[in-house]
């Protein structure tokens, strides 16, 4: 298993500046009710990885159902508002979603009427997906706010970071087969892992992170091993998370890499922070199946605005439908 995420601790942590310190801290547009402030601010840095990681989430969504033979129960950890919940289960985009709540009419709402519109909006898509969706996050109003709108069946307001969960939320994730999350790690640690996979540890869960590469992914994949779970790292591609919100993060960010030993050069030195994709499932099923060969990611797909034949199912017959995206 080629792909395999070592776990020695990397002398990293300690040596020098904590990548968090590092990054650009939003934590004011996490915590209001509605995710207005959200779309506008990380919309403004071109906030690009919840686009970027439906294909790859949907993929390994159909993987796990093709093991199990049923729709998996999701968890997706550090969720926010239940951006990624919107884009796995309906044809919206993060810029479509940006730019619903950029209109005037729609800033002029309270949010509880913003919250009975998105409803309305989110349930007027055709649901082509199965899967359960339970969001969790440190955000009680974030997490309330995607429950509300309709995005999530479930929703867990709970830091693992500072508590063991209570039986009731033991009770709400030992379902879970498929942990994933984007621009979570970081916030959370190793500790969180430990906490959610306790939970959930009869079904051994796939867990899949979409992590900034100034982090060190060591201290949770050594987590993940303990929990019976092998990762790996997807080797031959990285994803756009959002440009740098200044100088001051970008500068820090390059130096934070070079130390780690990290070559920005062709990534972040051109203006942009990156993910890397961790994937750790159970050594039976990476035997099975490797990561390289579990997921196809599809480079340049949105660059296209000309017209394009559509496979569609309608009434049962395989049709081309010609539309202009
Ligand atoms: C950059 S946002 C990512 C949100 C979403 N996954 C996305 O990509 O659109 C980071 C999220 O992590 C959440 N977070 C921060 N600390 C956390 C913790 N200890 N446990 C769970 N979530 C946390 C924040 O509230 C925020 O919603």
């Amino acid at each position: 298993m080629e792909n395999t995420v070592q776990l020695t601790d990397s002398a990293s942590r300690d040596d020098f500046f904590d990548p968090n310190d590092v990054k650009a801290s939003f934590d004011d547009i996490y915590r209001k009710e509605d995710p207005r402030a959200y779309f506008a601010v990380l919309g403004s840095l071109d906030y690009s990885i919840p686009d970027l990681a439906r294909p790859i989430i949907r993929q390994i969504a159909s993987a796990r159902r093709r093991e199990t033979g049923r729709a998996a129960t999701m968890l997706d950890l550090g969720s926010s508002y239940g951006i990624n919940a919107a884009l796995f289960r309906h044809p919206v985009t993060f810029d479509m979603l940006r730019r619903r709540y950029a209109r005037q009419e729609m800033m002029a709402l309270g949010s509880a009427d913003l919250r009975a519109f998105d409803r309305a909006y989110f349930q007027s898509w055709p649901r082509t997906r199965a899967e359960r969706l339970i969001v969790a996050d440190v955000s009680a109003p974030a997490v309330t706010y995607a429950v509300d709108a309709g995005l999530a069946d479930e929703g867990v307001a709970f830091d693992f970071e500072a508590g063991a969960p209570t039986s009731e939320l033991e009770r709400s994730l030992a379902g879970v087969d498929i942990v994933f999350s984007t621009g979570c790690v970081g916030y959370v640690s190793e500790r969180t892992f430990e906490a959610v996979l306790g939970c959930c540890a009869r079904r051994k869960p796939w867990v899949v992170n979409f992590v900034l590469r100034m982090f060190d992914y060591a201290p949770i994949a050594g987590a993940l091993a303990r929990a019976g779970l092998v990762t790996e790292k997807l080797r031959s591609a990285v994803f756009v998370q959002r440009r740098f919100r200044d100088e001051a993060e970008a500068g820090q960010t390059m130096e934070l890499l070079r130390k780690r030993e990290l070559d920005p050069s062709g990534l972040e030195a051109e203006g942009l922070l990156y993910a890397e994709l961790y994937v750790s499932r159970p050594e039976e099923s990476v035997r099975a199946a490797p990561l390289e060969e579990l997921v196809t990611v599809a480079s340049g797909r949105n660059i296209s605005f000309g017209p394009r034949f559509l496979a569609v199912q309608r009434d049962g017959r395989a049709e081309l439908a010609p539309v202009r995206t």
